[in-house]
């Protein structure tokens, strides 16, 4: 990306920031020579960052995919990304055209991006808002959030590959309780959240010098720990489960090696 450009628009090219990171492991080219050196020191320690990457955007494209099938018309999509191909409301309007997505990042090159690229079809809805997860309340109650979804109908509520980037347990919690709290019976939880599990002990001791030395900002949980955000909702599929083996489980010979992130689809009851 164009640096003189990002200087006229006050974007940050002297640390790597988590959209423009993201963009470059899945092969876009909206990203600095900073957020490359950091993908690829994360792609060098993990072994699997762009495969997981990969992996993971597809998980978010399937799950959409599921929930409009089922009927479901509204998406809340925090911690959007930078547009890349098949956003959310491209696949959700492409089963149901009158489906409304209402985005949110914190990233203000996501917000010059999405508000050029993310069109929605006439007879559907897209918006897009900068704002941080950790203020649920200010996302719930902005008003290009309410234009978009009515929080009295069942809706799907997306953070997916996000809640890594919230360190601490509770405050977690706090925030996707908040979230569920205020949504109707029969709305759902799509996330999706990086883990070493899978790595090797020298793999997984590398990471977390990387994380220590304030290098990476994506903090992994376990297969338990991630379960515990859809505590009170009825799993879909297969439950919490590698974000390849959503909702159908691979056979142990199919899942390519190195996967480094779990997916789940949770209802509210
Ligand atoms: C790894 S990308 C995931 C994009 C998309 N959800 C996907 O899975 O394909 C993470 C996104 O979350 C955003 N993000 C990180 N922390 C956030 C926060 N506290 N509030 C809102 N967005 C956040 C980043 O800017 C980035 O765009």
């Amino acid at each position: 990306m164009d640096e003189a450009w990002a200087h006229a628009h006050r974007i940050d090219t002297s640390t790597a920031h988590p959209a423009r990171r993201y963009n470059y492991l899945l092969g876009g080219k909206d990203y600095f020579p900073v957020d490359r050196d950091s993908g690829e020191e994360f792609e060098r320690v993990s072994g699997s960052a762009k495969l997981t990457a990969r992996e993971n955007r597809a998980f978010l494209q399937r799950a959409v995919a599921f929930l409009a099938t089922e009927g479901l018309d509204q998406f809340l999509d925090i911690g959007t990304g930078l547009p890349t191909a098949d956003n959310t409301h491209e696949v959700a309007q492409r089963i149901n055209p009158r489906s409304r997505v209402a985005y949110v990042d914190n990233d203000p090159l996501v917000l010059t991006h999405a508000r050029a690229m993310l069109t929605s079809t006439p007879e559907g809805h897209s918006c897009y808002i900068e704002e941080d997860l950790r203020r649920p309340d200010k996302i719930l109650n902005h008003p290009e959030v309410r234009a978009a979804i009515d929080l009295n109908r069942p809706l799907a509520l997306m953070l997916v590959a996000v809640l890594h980037f919230i360190e601490n347990d509770a405050e977690a919690h706090d925030i996707v309780q908040r979230l569920l709290d205020a949504l109707p019976s029969g709305s759902y939880l799509v996330a999706s959240h990086m883990t070493i599990d899978g790595n090797s002990p020298e793999q997984a001791a590398a990471y977390r010098a990387l994380v220590a030395a304030g290098r990476i900002d994506a903090f992994t949980r376990s297969r338990e720990q991630f379960s515990e955000f859809f505590a009170g909702l009825d799993l879909i599929g297969p439950g919490v489960e590698w974000v390849t083996d959503w909702p159908e489980p691979l056979p142990a010979d199919q899942r390519p090696p190195g996967i480094a992130a779990y997916g789940a689809v949770g209802r509210k009851p």
